[in-house]
């Protein structure tokens, strides 16, 4: 089995979803939690970025022991300078340095030509070397560049010192199969690869982030960067919970494992929603409110028989505690229904149980959703009637 490194940057890709701020205290928060959560790296921020971020990396650069903690730098002297105030103090501290490799980027925002973008990825690399032990650097929009001159300048920057190669699809522009391609030309073609680990960090635009991440892994990643609740620019990242679940619930077919502590996963989710103001979709994989809950009677039918008809996760997996799995509502079945009942500890006749369950099958037409102080008024009136 391949051990997989969680890079989680929900503290710094994550904090740059519009409408996030968060202050140095709630980022300490969240990285204590983190940290439990068994994430091997954490990215805590963009410290040249404010005052504010400079004092949260270091706040928690200086109480984090059981993740490495990084921060993200342009290649930029200064950038590099300002992280490593920052970081000095951690364990293993990391610097993440990152230029854009794609045709568009190059021409447009950097306004460099290929050359220029080796020579200043090498210089920087080489500058951080003076500090850092552990250099990651990122090809920012790699899924958009060519790939031989990812190999070229890939080759150039393990040689100047990096020893993790991100390559990130900035845009969330790719497929599985190629971002899977991409890491397999990478990995057959860069003739020093084996000095270095290599990373995936995949956006959500077009709702593909875990799948490329996936495809990542299959083909040489053993980093991940993701985020808690998929949280992050834009569309945002891939969201952590999902492939830590993923590469556990599926471990028949990927031989992958991570050190991710899956019962924390509720507690963080829960954290980083509350402090970010970002709420969970019910809907959301793994971790939103309806992913536990079963509303067709069908399915609850099936469920009350045995959980493993239609639960894949349980909610005990990933640390939820108050799931409503049966979900008692105008798809359930009389099965659901008496078992709800049965909460209330009275005793009724056959005949009374079925006039309840139409009474309540009546007001699920006009209600969506129907409390336990319905089903109880349900009950006393039938009890009245009789
Ligand atoms: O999406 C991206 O390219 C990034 C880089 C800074 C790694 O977030
Ligand atoms: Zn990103």
């Amino acid at each position: 089995m391949t051990r997989i490194k969680i890079f989680d940057t929900t503290l710094r890709d994550g904090e740059q979803s519009p409408g996030v701020n968060l202050n140095k205290s709630e980022k300490l928060e969240i990285a204590k939690q983190l940290e439990k959560l068994g994430v091997d790296v954490i990215e805590a921020g963009f410290p040249a970025a404010s005052v504010g971020d400079f004092e949260a990396v270091k706040l928690i650069a200086d109480t984090i022991k059981d993740s490495t903690v990084t921060a993200l730098a342009r290649c930029v002297k200064s950038d590099i300078d300002r992280a490593w105030s920052a970081l000095k103090d951690t364990k293993n501290p990391r610097i993440h340095v990152f230029l854009a490799t794609s045709p568009i980027h190059m021409e447009h925002k950097l306004k460099m030509n290929e050359d220029e973008v080796i020579e200043t990825s090498v210089e920087c690399v080489a500058y951080a070397k003076e500090k850092f032990k552990e250099i990651e650097w990122s090809a920012e929009d790699a899924t958009r560049s060519d790939l031989d001159f990812l190999v070229r300048i890939i080759t150039k920057v393990i040689d100047a010192g990096a020893t993790v190669i991100n390559l990130p699809d900035t845009v969330g522009f790719t497929t599985p199969e190629e971002y899977g391609a991409m890491f397999k030309y990478i990995s057959e073609n860069v003739p020093n690869i084996e000095k270095v680990e290599l990373s995936t960090h995949c956006h959500n635009d077009l709702g593909l982030a875990v799948a490329n991440t996936l495809a990542g892994i299959e083909n040489g990643a053993t980093q991940i960067e993701v985020s808690m609740n998929g949280i992050g620019e834009r569309a945002g990242n891939a969201a952590l919970e999902e492939v830590a679940v993923l590469l556990h619930i599926r471990k028949d077919f990927y031989p992958y494992h991570t050190r991710a502590v899956l019962k924390e996963i509720k507690r963080t989710s829960d954290l980083v929603s509350n402090l970010s103001g970002m709420q969970v979709q019910r809907n959301k994989a793994v971790i939103g409110q309806n992913a536990h809950s079963h509303e067709s009677g069908i399915h609850q039918d099936g469920v009350l028989k045995n959980r493993e008809t239609y639960e894949i996760i349980t909610p005990e997996l990933v640390g939820v505690t108050d799931a409503n799995t049966i979900f008692i509502g105008k798809h359930s079945g009389s099965h659901a229904f008496k078992e709800k009942i049965a909460e209330f500890n009275m005793s009724l006749s056959d005949e009374e149980s079925k006039a309840a369950f139409k009474a309540f099958k009546k007001i699920t037409d006009v209600k969506k959703d129907v409390t336990d102080d319905d089903i109880y008024a349900i009950l006393m009136e039938i009890k009245s009637e009789s």
